[in-house]
């Protein structure tokens, strides 16, 4: 949606002075898939689909909200009793809340929003209104928030008000992000560095096929997810007091605790080492050019993802074994997982096939075809 229709809709539902507006964009994720709360390392880039929110400060401390998208409307107050029913509103008000939590003075606003990141697809659309809303505040109010801590405002209105105890990941690319760039961040010293990634010039494309799969039951999954790992990296710390998360640890570290932990807990953990020398060796690849290389990887994240840590679902995998077929170079579930996309790096010969293909195999066995994203990788949160 366009800084135009999203102000003619404010001027439509709520009327008066003209608001500011702010936008701030959803993600993609090359490699490195629950790594993030493990003090691994990711790869995201943010990307031109996102939350658009038109914002004025109504001088009251109380919040009047339109979702545009759902035609629904949500009013607040900032005291942590005022937590909305809205689901959709718990965003914002977490995001209130997580400032004032940090010596932020909030004020009441009206505000009218709508988005174009599909919901529960994998692209962060959540996120995306968490920076949305924690950008703009910051700005509109002078509140001297540094870019990270944007981030964990996000981050920490996920684990307060929403429930998934979420990395950092999303919320970090959807502020940091840069046009023609990919992220390698660093979860745990949280240093980063921009990559420019451009696949078409060397004869790739990056396209995501949406299974339209909702992740619904997903959080409380997820949440397992992080469980497993915490209890490998606190057994393995018993041995080895360096060890504060996985990514610390190696596979011989993780052995020595076979004994100690599930067989669950052991794959779960299992994952995660391989996934941090994944992307490692993408990051590698990509200094080379070296495509195939990092669609290798994509496949073994795949199949990692799938068998060990068991956050892919039917639909997925069948999209994975279309793309192998058809001889894609790379393809993956990509962020959370249990429904959503596959990212796919695709030769720009055998695109228009593959899409084809994989639309025709799907839509025969699932009755509907996926939804096709081309991936444009942009700028993070802004003022438009
Ligand atoms: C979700 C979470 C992220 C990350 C991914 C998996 O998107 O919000 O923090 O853990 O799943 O990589």
């Amino acid at each position: 949606m366009t800084k135009e229709q999203i102000l003619k809709i404010f001027q439509d539902k709520i009327g008066g002075d003209t608001p500011v507006v702010y936008t701030s964009p959803g993600r993609i994720n090359l490699i490195g898939e629950h790594t993030d709360y493990n003090g691994s390392f990711v790869f995201p880039g943010a990307v031109d689909k996102g939350m658009i929110a038109a914002i004025r400060l109504n001088g009251t401390d109380k919040i009047k909200a339109y979702a545009a998208d759902l035609d629904e409307w949500s009013e607040f107050g900032l005291n942590e009793e005022d937590l909305p029913k809205e689901s959709w509103a718990k965003y914002i008000f977490g995001v209130c809340r997580e400032i004032i939590k940090r010596g932020g003075k909030v004020e009441g606003f009206d505000t009218a929003f709508a988005g174009d990141v599909p919901l529960g697809a994998g692209m962060s659309s959540s996120a995306a209104l968490e920076s949305t809303f924690g950008f703009a505040l910051n700005d509109m109010l002078n509140l001297g928030i540094d870019k990270f801590e944007l981030a964990r405002i996000g981050q920490h209105t996920e684990h307060h008000y929403v429930g998934v105890m979420c990395g950092i990941m999303d919320q970090f690319a959807s502020i940091f992000g840069k046009a023609g760039h990919l992220i390698r961040l660093d979860t745990k010293s949280m240093e980063y560095e921009y990559y420019p990634f451009d696949p078409v010039p060397h004869g790739y494309r990056l396209v995501l096929l949406d299974t339209l799969v909702k992740h619904e039951l997903a959080s409380s999954a997820y949440n397992k997810r992080r469980e497993s790992c915490e209890t490998a990296a606190a057994a393995i710390a018993k041995n080895h007091p360096e060890v504060e998360f996985l990514r610390d640890a190696s596979m011989e570290m993780l052995i020595e605790v076979k004994d100690q932990i599930s067989a669950e807990d052991f794959l779960r953990a299992e994952y995660v080492i391989e996934e941090t020398q994944r992307v490692h060796d993408v990051s590698d690849a990509l200094q080379r050019d070296d495509y195939e290389t990092v669609g290798q990887k994509m496949f073994e994240t795949h199949h990692g993802m799938s068998k060990k840590y068991e956050v892919s679902c039917e639909e997925l995998d069948f999209l994975n074994d279309i793309a192998k077929e058809q001889g894609v170079s790379g393809s993956r579930v990509m962020g959370g997982g249990f429904g959503g996309c596959t990212i796919n790096l695709v030769k720009i010969d055998l695109y228009d096939s593959f899409i084809n293909n994989a639309k025709a195999q799907y839509k025969e066995k699932y009755g509907i075809e996926p939804k096709i994203y081309d991936v444009v990788i942009s700028d993070g949160a802004r003022k438009l």
